[in-house]
């Protein structure tokens, strides 16, 4: 079996920012609330006419740039998305058409915040099977349009953006090990409620939106996420000290820190992008990673861990050498 390499990153964002400075005159609400309770300054917002499988086409192209690969060389698409432009087909599909791509697997893969971690956990199982050789994996949302804009306990936290990573076969390490988990006794406390089996028509009126008990799943985030991060250390027989770099889910810069802070992990080796992107969702994770590899802070050869935690609830971490 050979490993699955992260080969190349990509990123992209919206151009239109929204400043917590800019919610104060739509909602009771605070710069100076919003950032000490999360860590957020702005979140990027998709204009009108762009999607997720245009955000989603933007990062794809970079990192198939960075990894020296194109479209052709594709044998796998899996896009994590909550927020896809169609209920059919799904944005994989959509995005293989943008690029060109014919005949390869291509489907979304749905775990909200967690979803890229799913999304990576099935591509390296693919390669590590010999299914695939050059897999293109995604996280894109456009959350903005799933959120209540008069809610302040919930639309101040999101974002909207894209990253992707390119997973090639090779005879180094590579993803060292996934471990994934869900629970959907906790479905009420993370959702929207409705879909389209249940109410495509409230959906098609705008009345989508999501509900969030933010105080429960936050402890709970703080919990299964360490645990998760622990759980990835131990199966590979490290200590936290030979991890070089924790690239978590960008929800809460309070929960980044706890999971820290229970690893005995400085802050500097945390990628933190939440203050500029807010949670972007399935998108946080490569959307930070991307940055770190492009600013020089992720070096080849590191040891890296990667987590995310979302409704469902959903959550999940991966371990690998970049
Ligand atoms: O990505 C998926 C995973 N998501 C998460 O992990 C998010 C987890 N949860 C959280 O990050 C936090 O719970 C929140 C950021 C959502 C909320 O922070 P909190 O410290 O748990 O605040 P709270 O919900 O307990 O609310 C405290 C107060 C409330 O007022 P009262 O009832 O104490 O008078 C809220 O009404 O803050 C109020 N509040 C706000 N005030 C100003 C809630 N939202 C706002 C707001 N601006 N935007």
């Amino acid at each position: 079996m050979s490993y699955a390499r992260i080969t190349g990153t990509g990123g992209y964002l919206p151009k239109k920012v929204l400043k917590n400075k800019d919610l104060e005159s739509l909602l009771d609400t605070t710069d100076e609330w919003i950032y000490t309770r999360t860590g957020i300054r702005q979140r990027h917002i998709a204009a009108d006419n762009e999607f997720t499988c245009d955000l989603a086409e933007q990062a794809a192209r970079i990192a198939l740039d960075a990894a020296q690969r194109t479209p052709d060389e594709v044998d796998l698409i899996v896009v994590a998305t909550t927020t896809p432009d169609q209920v059919f087909p799904s944005t994989a599909c959509l995005l293989q058409e943008r690029l060109g791509i014919h005949g390869c697997p291509a489907f979304d893969v749905q775990a909200v915040c967690a979803g890229f971690i799913y999304a990576m956990d099935v591509a390296q199982r693919y390669i590590q099977t010999g299914a695939s050789r050059c897999a293109l994996v995604v996280g894109a949302e456009t959350f903005s349009r799933i959120l209540d804009w008069s809610d302040r306990s919930t639309c101040v936290l999101f974002g909207d953006g894209a990253g992707a990573m390119v997973l090639e076969s090779s005879s180094e390490p590579g993803i060292l090990s996934s471990h994934l988990h869900a629970d959907g006794a906790y479905k009420d406390l993370l959702c929207v409620p409705v879909g389209v089996s249940t109410a495509y028509r409230e959906l098609l009126n705008g009345q989508a939106y999501t509900e969030m008990q933010g105080r429960e799943v936050f402890k709970w985030a703080v919990s299964a996420l360490g645990d998760a991060v622990m759980e990835a250390v131990k199966a590979n027989g490290l200590s936290c000290l030979d991890i070089d770099w924790l690239v978590p889910h960008q929800a809460n810069i309070r929960i980044i820190n706890a999971i820290a802070r229970r690893l005995d992990l400085s802050m500097d080796n945390v990628v933190v992008t939440i203050g500029r992107h807010g949670n972007t969702s399935a998108a946080s994770i490569p959307l930070a990673f991307d940055e770190a590899v492009r600013d020089g802070r992720i070096k080849d050869g590191q040891t890296i861990i990667i987590e995310g935690f979302g409704g469902g609830f959903t959550w999940g971490s991966l371990l690998f050498k970049f």
